[in-house]
This record gives C-alpha cells, sequence and structure tokens, in this order.
C-alpha cells in the first residue's frame, strides 16, 4: 500500500475511534474505501444496517439518498457522506412536485418508490423498495389495487414481467450508468468470453437482461457468482463489485463491460467520494444529512413498511 494511502487509512480509524463512528460503503465504492467499511452491503443491506447501529456518527460512504435513509431510519445519530455532490440519476429524474401531482390525478394508486429517491419522494410514498426485494414488494400489494412504480423504468419493466402485474404504470427513470451498457458490447463479450455466464442488475435495459443467466441486486450478484460452480462471468454492473468478487472468489475470472457514457462501468456519483473526503468529513462532521423531523417522520413510514416485507 502507497504511504500516503497507509497513512490516510490510519487517520480514518483515528478518527473512527474518537468519533464513536461506523462506516458503511456500498459496492460501488472504491476498493480502498471498501477496506475500511465495517459493512460492505448493496442498497437494502445497508438500509437494515444503518437501523441496528447503536455509535455517535454513521459515514456513510455511498450517495446521498442512501445517507438519507440511513438519518431517516437513525434521526440522533450524525450521518455524513465524504462528498455532498454523491448523487444519483434516478432521483435527478423525479421530483416531490410531480409525485404530487401524480398522486392527486390518481388517489387509488399504490405508489412504490425504488429507493433511488430524494427523502422528499419517499415522504410522498407507500411503500418503498430496493433492487433486491422490489418482486416481493410488488407481490405483497393486493391485486386489484393500481401501482405506480417510480422511478426506474428498466426495473419497473422487469418487475412487471415477473409479478405479470398488468396494472402497473412506470415513471421514465433510468441510471446514467446501468440504462447506458450497448447490447453489442455484450454480445461482443459473449463471444469473447463464450463460456462465461452473465450476471445483470435489474437497472440495465431489457435487451440486456433477456442475455442474463442472473438477474439481482448487487449483493445479489456477488453471492450467485461466488456459489455459481462457473469458473468465467461477465458482471452487468458498476465494477466496484469486483473487489468482493475476487476476494470470494480469486480462483474466478470476472469481465465489466463498458457503458456509452464513461466507456468504463463507474458510477460517477458514487466515485466522489475518496479516502481523503471520508477523513475529512469524520473529521469535520461534513458534510451531514439534515432533515426536517416531520419530512422524516413521513419518510420513515414507507421505508420501515418495506422492511416488514422482507
Ligand atoms: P443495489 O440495490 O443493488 O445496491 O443498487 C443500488 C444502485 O444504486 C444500483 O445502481
Ligand atoms: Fe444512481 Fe446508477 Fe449511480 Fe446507482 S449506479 S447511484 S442508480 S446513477
Amino acid at each position: 500500500m502507497p504511504a500516503t494511502i497507509a497513512s490516510i487509512t490510519e487517520e480514518i480509524l483515528e478518527l473512527k475511534h474518537r468519533r464513536h463512528a461506523v462506516i458503511l460503503a456500498h459496492h460501488y465504492q472504491s476498493a480502498e474505501i471498501q477496506e475500511l467499511a465495517d459493512l460492505i452491503g448493496d442498497s437494502l443491506e445497508l438500509a437494515r444496517k444503518a437501523r441496528e447501529f447503536s455509535g455517535d456518527v454513521i459515514a456513510f460512504c455511498g450517495v446521498w439518498f442512501m445517507a438519507e435513509t440511513a438519518k431517516v431510519l437513525n434521526p440522533t445519530r450524525t450521518v455524513v457522506v465524504p462528498d455532498r455532490e454523491a448523487g444519483c440519476s434516478l432521483v435527478d429524474s423525479c421530483s416531490a412536485d410531480r409525485v404530487r401531482a401524480w398522486r392527486a390525478a390518481h388517489p387509488n394508486d399504490v405508489i412504490v418508490s425504488y429507493i433511488n429517491t430524494s427523502v422528499e419522494v419517499k415522504a410522498e410514498s407507500d411503500i418503498l423498495c430496493t433492487s433486491r426485494n422490489a418482486v416481493a414488494i410488488v407481490n405483497s400489494i393486493p391485486a386489484d389495487r393500481p401501482i405506480l412504480f417510480l422511478p426506474d423504468i428498466n426495473l419497473g419493466n422487469y418487475v412487471k414481467r415477473e409479478t405479470g402485474r398488468e396494472n402497473m404504470r412506470i415513471w421514465q427513470g433510468a441510471c446514467f450508468v446501468h440504462a447506458t451498457f450497448p447490447a453489442r458490447r455484450l454480445v461482443a463479450a459473449r463471444s469473447q468470453y463464450p463460456t462465461a455466464l452473465v450476471a445483470a442488475h435489474p437497472e440495465c435495459p431489457p435487451e440486456i437482461l433477456r442475455m442474463a443467466d442472473f438477474i439481482g441486486s448487487t449483493s445479489a450478484i456477488i453471492d450467485w457468482c461466488v456459489s455459481n460452480p462457473a469458473r468465467e462471468f461477465i458482471v452487468m454492473t458498476e465494477s466496484g463489485v469486483s473487489h468482493s468478487l475476487r476476494r470470494l472468489a480469486p480462483e474466478k475470472q470476472f469481465h465489466f463491460v463498458a457503458n456509452e457514457q464513461c466507456n468504463c462501468s463507474e458510477c460517477p456519483y458514487m466515485r466522489r467520494n475518496t479516502l481523503e473526503k471520508l477523513r475529512a468529513a469524520l473529521e469535520n462532521l461534513e458534510p451531514r444529512v439534515e432533515l426536517d423531523p416531520e419530512l422524516m417522520r413521513r419518510a420513515e413510514r414507507p421505508i420501515r413498511r418495506m422492511l416488514e416485507v422482507k
């Protein structure tokens, strides 16, 4: 490990101890951040873990909406994120005003919101879901109730296909990273690695999902690749998952496909977080998630409903 990384790591561990902090990291963080984390997980695991935490500070190495969820579940704790600009294209696609307008026009609809939404949109929602539990959440809603699923079009269409649900309308948001994986590059990767199996995140477009041997959340993809007897995989998600994949299955080969946006498979929002910014966040307790108590109370209900289902 280069000296600078080693010394920043040491300072972070010392600050973590002094602040009585826990470090939570999403799979899309850099390897250095994942190495320091008390827990690495997908958005559902991180939401669950955030609920159980008992220290003073949560240093949330992920994107802002995930940290907001942690704050709603831990209103008395300080929640910091290394970079305030760690956002998400799905959050940007869906404003609370538009959701309120939908509610007014369709009062009988159940609003199922993906966790990749702002806390204001969560507060307008009936129940949340993540990529891991979206099918179970939609199946938990009485069949005669119309559903608005927001904001991810690809996840929504995947859930609609899996549940066979007819009365489900879907928002038109998309993930900047997954929605731009081109099918022709996956076709090329399959001919380059003919024995490889394909694992894909449900935010990928339908033509990618049709080629997948497995579809699931980031943690579900990791578990499936590790436990599957195959030796080679093409992984259609953010390449941060390679850290856990290589640690848990060093004997296997994992290939990633570049998207059209950056010619890579990294989320530019997630990758705004760095070790230096994590150190500064623990030192200054900024950027800090601060939310209105009434907004938190309203957002908590759909989050807890989700956690009760699965
Ligand atoms: P997971 O629910 O798989 O963690 O995904 C979150 C996300 O932002 C995917 O792009
Ligand atoms: Fe949002 Fe996509 Fe980045 Fe996930 S990978 S945080 S959905 S932009």
